[in-house]
């Protein structure tokens, strides 16, 4: 056999101004590479009991059931749903894009009934709805996306709080896109089941999926009549290793919980409320800059705009590919294209974490204004960067008379 010599490891050095993974703060990427200790070290066992604490804390949760999953975001969905649905059960997803869509794909390979209650990607599903679709109905779960990614949509959590608490369900948010950029409190709002991603606005790496679980839902994994399909997702015997006992269920990805430590650090100094602000502040000053280059945006209603994700729609005379890859190429900076049926029609700009930053907002707009112009597409010199710049002064004068 022939021997290849492969060079070693220089990936470039991106801005990812993408709906995740999200660039890392300097002292994450310090973490990650810290030596590896043993996954049932006495030492690991501390580690263990921080990321709990720190996870906690993100969450706003007392929940026992805490902890990250070695798994993506996908890992969070397929664990919510294989744990609560068995036989005879019924759940309801609202889907309003890609991955509510998912977590109605993944419940369909349980034997449970799923419905799925949609809305038009670039909107909410409307609560009544789904009330709707489950009265009468013995229902066990109602699902959805605080965030949906693909369209950049933000959804109520107290309203489908409201109507899971009418039909007797235990509710299951799909938190990858919005933990620690924007306000949850998994006690206060009573989700039974919350789960995120390490890579979006915690900005750790990618590969962990941080979960946790009511007392109610407990209540439901014990009550179950039928062993849960997934040995590697069953949540009670996962936590006999995140749990007292520390047993062995599998090995975990050391080096990322210590990256997740690290990055969970990071956003407890900021605190969760100034956290929410700076995402909030930067994606205004984003959505002020786009809508100043004559550029619309998927989401129409404010209040729908989930603020780690910028939906933009592509003008007509603009090639989507060229756009990116022009960005990618001159600038360093990834932005992503839309999914499923917005593929070619949305960019999607990601604010999440370590990349929500003024200075990130200013440099992307300045370098998609010379992209465009580059692609033909006409458009007021310098307006994107001065009505973010003026956004910027709006906040600043704002918080400064509210201190
Ligand atoms: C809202 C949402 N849920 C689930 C997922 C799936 O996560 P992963 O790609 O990490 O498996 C994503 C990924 O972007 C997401 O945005």
């Amino acid at each position: 056999m022939t021997t290849h010599i492969i060079g070693e490891l220089n990936p470039p050095n991106r801005l990812m101004l993408t709906p995740g993974p999200s660039s890392m703060d300097p002292r994450v990427y310090r973490a990650l590479a810290t030596p590896l200790v043993g996954h049932v070290d006495p030492w690991f066992r501390g580690c263990m009991d921080d990321v709990q604490l720190l996870l906690r804390q993100i969450f706003q949760t007392e929940n026992r059931i805490t902890m990250p999953l070695s798994a993506s975001g996908s890992g969070g969905i397929e664990a919510s749903v294989v744990n609560t649905l068995e036989q005879g059960d019924e759940a309801i997803v609202a889907v309003n894009g890609t991955f509510s869509d998912r977590m109605a794909v993944i419940a369909g390979h349980t034997p449970a009934k799923v419905t799925k209650v949609e809305a038009p990607y670039g909107q909410p599903v409307d609560p009544e709805d789904v009330r709707r679709a489950g009265k009468g109905k013995k229902i066990k779960i109602v699902g959805f996306a605080h965030g949906e990614t693909s369209s950049g949509v933000i959804t109520n959590i107290d309203n489908f709080r409201k109507v899971a608490d009418e039909l007797g369900a235990l509710l299951i948010v799909d938190t990858v896109a919005s933990l620690a950029a924007v306000p949850l409190d998994v006690d206060r709002q009573r989700i039974d089941i919350c789960f995120s991603g390490t890579q979006k606005a915690i900005s750790a790496p990618p590969g962990m999926s941080p979960i946790t679980v009511s007392p109610q839902a407990e209540e439901v994994f014990r009550n179950r009549k039928t062993k849960v399909q997934s040995w590697y997702f069953d949540l009670t015997t996962a936590m006999n290793y995140w749990g007292k006992d520390r047993l062995y269920h599998h090995t975990p990805p050391v080096s990322l919980i210590f990256a997740l430590r690290e990055a969970m650090r990071i956003v407890i100094e900021e605190g969760l409320e100034n956290r929410w602000e700076r995402h909030r502040t930067n994606q205004l000053a984003l959505i002020a800059g786009l809508e100043a280059m004559g550029l619309e945006l998927l989401v129409k209603n404010p209040e729908d705009r989930l603020p780690t994700v910028t939906a933009v729609m592509i003008p007509s005379a603009v090639d989507d590919v060229k756009v990116r890859n022009q960005l990618l190429d001159e600038f360093n900076i990834e932005i992503a294209g839309g999914l499923g049926p917005l593929k070619a029609k949305i960019w999607r700009v990601g604010l999440m974490g370590h990349c929500s930053q003024k200075q990130y907002v200013l440099l992307f707009l300045a370098a998609l204004e010379k992209t465009l112009i580059d692609q033909g597409f006409r458009l007021p010199s310098g307006a994107g960067v001065g009505a973010a710049i003026q956004s910027y002064t709006h906040a600043g004068a704002a918080a400064a008379l509210s201190r």
